[in-house]
């Protein structure tokens, strides 16, 4: 095993515990720590308020190593030339998707605690539309799009590998 297998090992690695940690970790809040509290006797707006701004920290920390390996692991999967059409729309529909992953995270930062959005009671729709764009906006949306990403990668894994035999 040379150097740049090392790194490549390393890089990886980080990519996927961070993607399992945010994915993970969302996916948490939703199925368990929110229908916990919701269920709980005591007020719980405290406990919402730790948690949120833990996992603040993890998702963006999670999101700077994904940006940063992600980039490392599209170069070394492009740049020998082995790789076909389908692997190279799958990979922009997955960039795609974990873009609208980035914006959505960090657009909730700057309106309110990040778990708050989850808990958050859904307004009065006026619309349709409104009704829509609410929806493709929320968290759960986020938690959506990183099991379709989790899918698309899998996918890229065996292009990849159909690319080289
Ligand atoms: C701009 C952002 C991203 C880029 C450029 C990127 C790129 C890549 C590339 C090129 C691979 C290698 C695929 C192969 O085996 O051929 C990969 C693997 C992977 N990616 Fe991403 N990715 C990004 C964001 C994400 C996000 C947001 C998630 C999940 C939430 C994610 C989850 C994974 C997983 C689980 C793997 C498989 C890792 C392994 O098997 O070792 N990625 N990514």
């Amino acid at each position: 095993m040379s150097v740049g297998d090392v790194f490549l090992l390393v890089v990886r690695w980080l990519h996927l515990v961070s993607a399992a940690a945010w994915v993970g970790g969302s996916l948490f809040y939703l199925l368990v720590l929110r229908p916990a509290l919701r269920r709980s006797p005591e007020p719980s707006g405290w406990l919402n308020a730790a948690a949120a701004s833990e996992f603040r920290a993890l998702v963006d920390t999670s999101i700077l190593v994904l940006l940063t390996t992600g980039i490392i692991l599209t170069l070394n999967r492009l740049t020998p030339g082995v790789v076909g059409t389908p692997y190279v729309l799958t990979l922009g529909v997955k960039i795609a998707l974990s873009v609208w992953m980035f914006i959505l995270a960090l657009g909730r930062r700057r309106r309110t605690a990040l778990l708050d959005a989850y808990r958050q009671a859904p307004e009065p729709t006026t619309s349709r539309l409104q009704g829509l764009v609410r929806a493709v906006s929320g968290y759960n949306t986020i938690v959506i799009l990183g099991i379709v990403v989790f899918l698309l990668s899998d996918l890229l894994k065996v292009l990849f590998e159909i690319a080289l035999s």
